[in-house]
């Protein structure tokens, strides 16, 4: 979704304390720089504006949030959104501007996050080419794993069908094993469940909301993801095994927070 230059994003976040612009430095520190390091430590990867960050972090005042995005437009709103609900200095929010595609250069083996939260990527639908761009693809979900705790998960939510058949796909190639899934995740009434900007927008149009929660299992024997491509015929025989061995449609009727 395009959206027009905001002329005070720019000045707001340079004056805000808790705004971090591509800064390496805190790799490997990340949880030092919150008031409590000891609490858990969660991630979100292309948070946009911000809408479901500010109220989970508005409602988890014991959880320490790191959200990521590229665009300094969208973390200009996601600073004011989080203003609003949390208050102008959030004691467990980080808004950090980076390119993802270079996530291990800014988090390390030390930061250990519990839990990473991707909600709508772009799809990268167009041209095979470009799936290499999505933020589950195998090159990013091995640089996740790098720095993720162990037992870590990763909650992903889509709209796009494609972009979530291809990412169970990915996930299975890069030990990720689902704990959770539904393809409509609204009527399968999973809580907890913050509502994002483009969850807001789908759920509006009628498309159901497709969404999974990942475990990190033991690693993958090494092999190179960034040369990974996924051909439909391995696509349905990995689909096929999970759906054996995990109930593919609803894996559980509650998330693993009501379990
Ligand atoms: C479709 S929006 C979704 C925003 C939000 N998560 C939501 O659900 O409303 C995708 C977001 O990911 C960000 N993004 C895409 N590629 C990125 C990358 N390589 N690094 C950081 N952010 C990225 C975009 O700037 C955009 O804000």
């Amino acid at each position: 979704m395009h959206m027009r230059k905001k002329k005070w994003a720019r000045p707001e976040l340079a004056a805000c304390s808790w705004y971090i612009e591509e800064d390496e430095s805190f790799r490997n520190r990340w949880r030092a720089c919150f008031a409590h390091p000891e609490r858990p430590l969660h991630l979100e990867m292309g948070c946009g504006k911000g809408v479901s960050t500010a109220a989970m972090a508005r409602d988890n005042a014991r959880i320490n949030y790191v959200a990521a995005d590229l665009n300094a437009d969208v973390l200009g709103c996601a600073r004011r959104n989080a203003a609003a609900a949390c208050g102008e200095n959030p004691e467990n929010l980080r808004l950090l501007q980076a390119d993802i595609c270079f996530i291990s250069h800014f988090f390390g083996p030390e930061d250990r996050p519990e839990r990473i939260y991707i909600s709508f990527c772009n799809p990268w639908t167009e041209h095979p080419k470009h799936a290499k761009r999505r933020l589950t693809h195998p090159r990013q979900l091995m640089q996740y794993r790098s720095f993720l705790a162990e037992g870590g998960e990763i909650w992903f939510k889509t709209d796009d069908e494609t972009l979530f058949q291809d990412s169970l796909a990915y996930f299975d190639r890069c030990g990720f094993f689902p704990v959770y899934l539904t393809h409509d995740l609204h009527a399968a009434g999973f809580r907890p469940n913050y509502v994002s900007e483009h969850e807001m927008k789908f759920t509006g149009e009628g498309i159901p909301i497709k969404a999974a929660v990942f475990r990190m299992g033991p690693p993958p024997a090494a092999w190179d993801p960034t040369r990974y491509r996924l051909t439909p015929g391995v696509r349905a025989e990995i689909l096929a095994r999970l759906d054996r061995e995990t109930d593919l449609r609803e894996v559980g009727q509650d998330g693993p927070e009501n379990a």
